[in-house]
């Protein structure tokens, strides 16, 4: 198969790119700088010159508070590009895989959200990615990947802000009243490629990384298992508080906890494990800032 990724050097796209690369599959990836979805000429011309049997979205505005002041740019990426993306596959009979979000929820729910629960975002970021689905449903063939709470050793993300901070400081504030499910980007990367490589029905699918918690819970995790992989590491003392106390521009679900159960049963792909990921992930990402000091 040849898969085109798009968005190939944020942090999906880069675990993308290591999970294709073991696979045999033929992989093109695409950084912005090699294809900027929103030219829609680009994109058609580079899909026509390419002919991928799939593209894999993961480009993306993913700046949740700076899109509440650049509204038009997070739609321009996160909506208009999706809907270059769905006709240049529609051109050549490929198959989409775009990467969507729990922040289409409005986070009332009690319980897990499934795919058929009513979407309802706070946001701008949130709204922009559910315009961006209905582009992505105008391909033929299509999934949309629902996912929460990314990390990895790569870009920017909670993990990589918690262990640069737990450096610096001596205390932190963390959030305790917004639950959600941290999802490992290699295990997203390789749900991504298992949907490639046996694709469901169209249709939208939920993925996440296992068993939910808060932003609090998370980043405890995150030291615990930081100052097990280096004994000289030091904890901040971390004080637990409501999103009340921490304002944003942009407003976040209190509960954002995706049901991946539809994904399982159609085809068999199982929900990632955050708990499991953490320690490879601390570890490479504490190397890095090893390194950055010397
Ligand atoms: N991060 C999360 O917690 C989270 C949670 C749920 C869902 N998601 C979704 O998961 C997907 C992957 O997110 P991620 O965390 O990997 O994001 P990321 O690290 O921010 O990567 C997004 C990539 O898209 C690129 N990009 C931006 N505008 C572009 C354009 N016009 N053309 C081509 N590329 C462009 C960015 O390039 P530059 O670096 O040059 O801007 C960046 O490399 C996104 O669809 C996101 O909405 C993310």
């Amino acid at each position: 198969m040849r898969v085109l990724i798009t968005g190939a050097c944020g942090q999906l796209g880069k675990c993308l790119q290591d999970s294709f690369k073991e696979s045999g599959h033929e992989v093109i990836a695409a950084g912005r700088s090699d294809l900027d979805i929103t030219n829609s000429d680009l994109v058609e011309s580079f899909v026509l010159a390419h002919e991928p049997d799939a593209i894999i979205n993961a480009a993306a505005y993913t700046s949740v508070d700076k899109a509440e002041v650049e509204p038009d740019l997070a739609f321009k990426v996160n909506a208009e590009a999706v809907a270059n993306l769905a006709s240049a596959v529609n051109k050549i009979g490929a198959f989409l895989i775009h990467v969507s979000t729990d922040y289409v929820f409005d986070g009332a729910s009690t319980r897990p959200y499934r795919e058929i629960d009513s979407v309802n975002p706070m946001g701008v970021y949130g709204k922009s990615k559910l315009a961006g689905e209905k582009e992505a449903e105008k391909a033929k063939r299509y999934v949309i990947v629902r996912a929460a709470w990314i990390f990895s050793e790569y870009g920017s993300n909670f993990l990589k802000t918690m262990v640069r901070l737990g450096n610096e400081r001596d205390s932190l504030a963390i959030v305790k009243d917004q639950i959600g499910t941290p999802t490992y980007a290699g295990d997203l990367a390789a749900a991504l490629r298992a949907v490639a490589e046996n694709p469901p029905l169209s249709g939208t699918y939920h993925f996440s990384g296992g068993k939910h918690c808060s932003w609090y819970e998370f980043a405890r995790k995150i030291f615990e298992t930081c100052v097990d992989l280096k004994a000289d590491f030091q904890i901040p003392v971390l004080d637990p508080i409501p999103t009340s106390d921490f304002p944003t521009p942009a407003k976040r679900p209190a509960f954002s906890v995706l049901d991946g159960g539809l994904l399982e049963a159609r085809v068999g792909i199982r929900e990632g494990s955050w708990c499991g990921a953490l320690r490879a992930v601390c570890s490479k990402v504490l190397q890095t800032d090893d390194s950055a000091v010397q």
